[in-house]
């Protein structure tokens, strides 16, 4: 079933358990990764970009077909827009039900951030849906690496306190769209901010982590994992190696089907990684 984020985002964070995010840019991903949280026995959030919209030509043709795979899954499923920065999307997608909303207004001067953010936890507020802000830009997007942005604990309480945000989205080492799983987390700023804050925190840009780094970065109070390009790169993968073996291939789902079982496969194993992170 479709459910909001925020409740779920607390459970694991009181358990001590990292949420799988997992972007959806094809029908064929919602499906793989709401499978996948069934038979890893753990809730989902399913997530789709301003980006993702835009190549969709808008948000409501992926939108609604991954609520309606969110109200059909055995599994406990957030649908969630990620990213979004334009306030007209935000309002399409409260019309749609999705049930969080991410309103990223980390590029703006610090208070029209606030004021902003703090209008979108209203208007979602009024529907029961979730929404996650961010505060110091995890960067990354459009080729830029930017590794040494950091968020600030105190500043980090007060945008909490002022927004109303359920979840907030920090900076601490990651940066966007990695293919190498190299990024060196700030695990004591991870501590000192999950103290400061008392909202669920969530690590963007997460496929550029290791997975010893990610269960120590959730020990240290992490809880929404996001995670996109990695799991770009298992679908891909699948594809190339199921079309060079098979070059006569003609039928589309031949290849999208091997695209999706294997993004389905490496999201059972993320999940139960980040679920499992006290034990690691
Ligand atoms: O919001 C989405 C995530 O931060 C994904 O980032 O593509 O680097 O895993 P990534
Ligand atoms: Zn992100």
């Amino acid at each position: 079933p479709l459910i909001p984020l925020a409740p779920a985002a607390r459970a694991a964070r009181s358990r001590g358990e990292g949420l799988a995010a997992f972007n959806v840019v094809h029908v064929e991903n919602a499906e793989a990764f709401a499978s996948a949280a069934a038979r890893a026995g753990t809730p989902v959030v399913l997530q789709i970009s301003q980006n993702a919209a835009r190549y969709h030509g808008g948000l409501a043709p992926i939108g609604l077909a991954t609520l309606e795979i969110a109200r059909a899954a055995e599994a406990d499923v957030v649908v969630h827009l990620d990213h979004a920065d334009d306030l007209d999307l935000v309002r399409e997608a409260l019309d749609l039900g999705v049930s969080s909303i991410m309103y990223d207004g980390s590029k703006l001067p610090d208070e029209e951030n606030r004021a902003r953010t703090a209008e979108v936890v209203r208007a979602a507020h009024d529907l029961g849906v979730s929404v996650e802000a961010e505060l110091g830009e995890v960067g990354g997007k459009d080729g830029v690496h930017s590794p040494t942005a950091r968020t600030d604990p105190a500043e980090a309480a007060r945008f909490v306190a002022d927004t109303g945000v359920d979840l907030l989205a920090i900076a601490v080492g990651t940066s966007h769209a990695m293919t190498e799983r190299t990024a060196l987390l700030d695990l004591a700023l991870i501590e000192e901010i999950a103290s400061a804050v008392e909202v669920p925190l969530v690590l963007h840009g997460s496929s550029g982590v290791a997975d010893a780094d990610i269960q120590a970065a959730i020990r240290a109070g992490m809880t929404k994992i996001n995670v996109s390009t990695h799991l770009n790169t298992v679908f891909t993968g699948a594809v190339r190696e199921l079309l060079e073996a098979d070059p006569d291939v003609v039928d589309t789902r031949t290849w999208m089907r091997a695209g999706r079982e294997a993004g389905a496969e490496e999201a059972v194993r993320l999940m139960t990684l980040f679920r499992d992170a006290k034990a690691g």
